[in-house]
């Protein structure tokens, strides 16, 4: 089974944009049968496209979440009142987030938090830029995975999906996607940290997902020769097209 997220970030402009795309992913999440599909638009979208979703297997994703119940907290979001409108997923730690100043330590606050609520949640690590061959890349890599789920329960593992992007593959400015090899490499060494973290069996069922880049055009190569559980997906999840192109591709492997 491929998990294929996709990450509407701050788009589509409109709630009649929103509107459209969710319906037309709809009809692929319903044709596909080994693919799960998830969709993260804005808050402000969560409600009319779980509407749209109805209780089809199209399932709804945050962008993002607090890690604390309630309280005064102006312009949060609890992961219980994600939970209460029907989202099973929550995208934390975005590198779009680590720029404004998301910490590691809030990562895994929330990481703990959400999975208290029986939100499903998408880890994102990935380093910044990749200087020369001396693999530096992995120690950032393994550091922020380490510390985005210091402290998290053991129980984390169970529902816990890591998303591998490289924060230069990331965009419009992005030069490149990373390579199916890229991807193999660092999902080897992800998996080797959640083993130490979570032991062996567990980990292995984590799934881990590239992001940065994915078009129609290279899914299939992540998929297959790169071994990735499924894909992130942010500027193609709006075009429905494209996206529902993906979401055949992966549900032929
Ligand atoms: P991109 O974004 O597909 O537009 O590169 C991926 C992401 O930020 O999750």
């Amino acid at each position: 089974m491929k998990l294929i997220v996709g990450n509407w970030k701050m788009f589509p402009e409109s709630l009649r944009e929103a509107a459209m795309l969710a319906r037309s992913v709809k009809k692929a999440a319903l044709r596909a049968t080994t693919t799960r599909v998830v969709v993260c638009p804005p808050h402000v979208f969560l409600l009319p496209v779980k509407t749209i979703a109805g209780k089809s297997r199209l399932a709804l994703g945050a962008q993002d979440c607090f890690f604390e119940e309630k309280g005064a907290r102006t312009g949060e979001t609890s992961p219980a009142m994600l939970r209460d409108i029907g989202v099973s997923s929550v995208i934390l730690g975005h590198s779009e987030r680590r720029a404004l100043g998301e910490t590691s330590e809030f990562v895994a606050k929330k990481i703990a938090a959400a999975t208290k609520e029986g939100l499903s949640p998408i880890l994102c690590i990935g380093e910044r830029e990749r200087t020369g061959d001396e693999g530096g890349h992995y120690a950032v890599v393994r550091d922020q995975l380490l510390a985005s789920l210091f402290g998290v329960p053991q129980k984390t593992a169970s529902s816990l999906v890591v998303a591998y992007e490289p924060v230069w593959a990331i965009g419009a400015n992005a030069k490149r996607a990373a390579t199916p090899e890229d991807f193999r490499e660092i999902a080897v060494l992800i998996r080797k940290h959640l083993s130490e973290l979570f032991g062996k069996a567990a980990a292995f069922r984590v799934p881990i997902l590239y992001g940065g880049s994915v078009d129609e055009r290279n899914a299939g190569g992540f998929l297959r020769e790169g071994g990735a559980d499924g894909l992130l997906i942010g500027r193609v999840s709006l075009a429905s097209e494209q996206f529902n192109a993906i979401v055949r591709i992966a549900d032929t492997l």
